[in-house]
């Protein structure tokens, strides 16, 4: 391992560092340019990096594109399981990343092993059976409501009056939530999402609202994913009804949001698009796959936790030691990136073995997938018809990015248009 210079903070290779020694996941080179920050970890440090987080917690980082492939794949070794970390004794009840990392709780998102697989078990055939028609209209229909709010007004920010909003009313839609609540419920998930000193009392209105919703859907079935849970043939107690309907809301909403608003940034700032701008459709799907691999939404994941002892590409992990997941670093690993010469377009176009929606058995679930694909394509969509000549307000290089090296998306995209009729559409 590379001393580390303590003076400045950094390695000399430019990796932000505790004076243990190991990386600290904190500082600007996360939100300005963390492919950089990666490649010279890679270097230092190699494909597991020994890392700290706030409040002097160790974990470790796994950044190698095979050996977070192993990671994701060996279940028994690297169980999803909260349960065994070794610093458990060490986490105070406030601190900031718990939520995050979760203790064990009855919900899809929270459990491993058999636990994991009887909740996946209830949630997966509930979102399978999303009819993808009626949600891409019931979407267009959402997409063109927000749009409405802003059309004739000639700017915008995309991201704050559009891509925050249109997953979680569509999420919204998608469980079976009146109408008349969509917006409370995607101002709630906003507010808990910006992580600021109202984001407690959001959480709180947040589950207070699917407690409700469950209550509603018993008492009045309907064509909903809620209603889909409920009707599973095995037993599952309310607090579970109620984890399960967060986590597909709380996983699915920030997400989506970020693939919309990078994608769109990535459009409007990269010459390779902007030349197909307002013509070619099949340009967004591009700049999406470019996007899940080169600027994902969910940069750093926590976590697995190793349940033996072992070997871990060179380094030595211990039996309740934390693995957070870098689906970004993997992502940009040299060993699986080959590019044909300069200026050509890289291997991946196309591709998807990406890690953006993890890999194995916790991934992100395959038909929550592909409603996300479906509300990022259909919102962006609608966004440039109604929008054609949609041009970023402000200079590529002043835009701010969400200061988290978890999530990466922007705080605000501002954009100026022509300005052009509301056309009626209902959000
Ligand atoms: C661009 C959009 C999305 C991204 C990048 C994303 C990413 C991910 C990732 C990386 C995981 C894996 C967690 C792990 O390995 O521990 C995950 C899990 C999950 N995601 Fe997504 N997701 C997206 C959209 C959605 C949507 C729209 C939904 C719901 C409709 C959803 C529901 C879930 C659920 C329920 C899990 C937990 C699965 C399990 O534990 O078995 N996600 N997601």
């Amino acid at each position: 391992m590379t001393r580390p210079d303590y003076n400045t903070g950094m390695s000399p290779g430019g990796c932000p560092v505790a004076p243990s020694g190991a990386v600290t996941l904190d500082g600007p080179g996360f939100h300005s340019d963390p492919a950089l920050l990666y490649t010279r970890m890679r270097s230092e440090y190699g494909p597991v990096v020994a890392v700290e987080l706030i409040g002097g917690i160790p974990a470790w980082l796994v950044i190698g594109y095979r050996e977070l492939h192993q990671v994701t794949t060996d279940g028994l070794l690297f169980p999803r399981d909260s349960s065994l970390w070794n610093q458990w004794p060490m986490i105070p009840p406030d601190w900031p990343l718990l939520p995050m990392v979760g203790r064990p709780q009855p919900g899809i998102y929270f459990t491993a092993g058999a636990a994991h697989a009887r909740h996946v078990s209830l949630v997966e055939p509930a979102l399978e059976s999303v009819d993808p028609f009626a949600l891409r209209t019931a979407c267009e229909q959402l997409a063109d409501g927000l749009i409405d709010r802003f059309c004739g007004r000639g700017y915008a920010d995309v991201v704050t009056e559009f891509a925050e909003l249109l997953p979680v009313l569509t999420l919204a839609w998608i469980m079976g939530v009146p109408e008349s609540d969509g917006s409370y419920l995607a101002q709630t998930m906003q507010t808990l999402c910006d992580g600021g000193p109202e984001a407690p009392a959001a959480y709180l209105r947040f589950v207070e609202y699917m407690q409700k919703l469950l209550v509603q859907k018993k008492a009045a079935p309907g064509q909903d994913l809620v209603s889909r849970m409920l009707a599973h043939p095995a037993p599952f107690a309310d607090e579970e009804y109620v984890l399960n309907m967060q986590s597909v809301t709380a996983a699915g909403h920030l997400p989506t949001a970020d693939w919309i608003g990078n994608s769109i940034r990535l459009m409007l700032v990269d010459d390779r698009f902007a030349a197909a701008f307002g013509a070619a459709r099949h340009s967004i799907g591009q700049a999406m796959t470019e996007v899940l691999w080169e600027d994902t939404p969910t940069q750093i994941l926590a976590g697995r936790w190793v349940s033996r002892d072992t070997r871990l590409g060179e380094a030595l992990v211990r039996r309740g030691d934390m693995l957070l997941l870098g689906l970004a670093a993997a992502n940009a690993d040299p060993h699986i990136r080959q590019y044909s010469g300069a200026g050509a377009e890289p291997a991946h176009s196309g591709n998807a073995a990406h890690f953006a929606f993890g890999h194995g058995e916790y991934r992100c679930p395959y038909p929550a997938q592909q409603i996300a694909e479906i509300i990022a394509r259909t919102g962006i969509e609608v966004l440039l018809d109604r929008l054609p000549d949609l041009d970023l307000a402000v200079p590529a290089e002043s835009l701010i990015r969400r200061p988290s090296p978890f999530l990466r998306g922007f705080t605000a995209l501002p954009v100026d248009f022509t300005p052009v009729p509301a056309v009626g559409g209902g959000s």
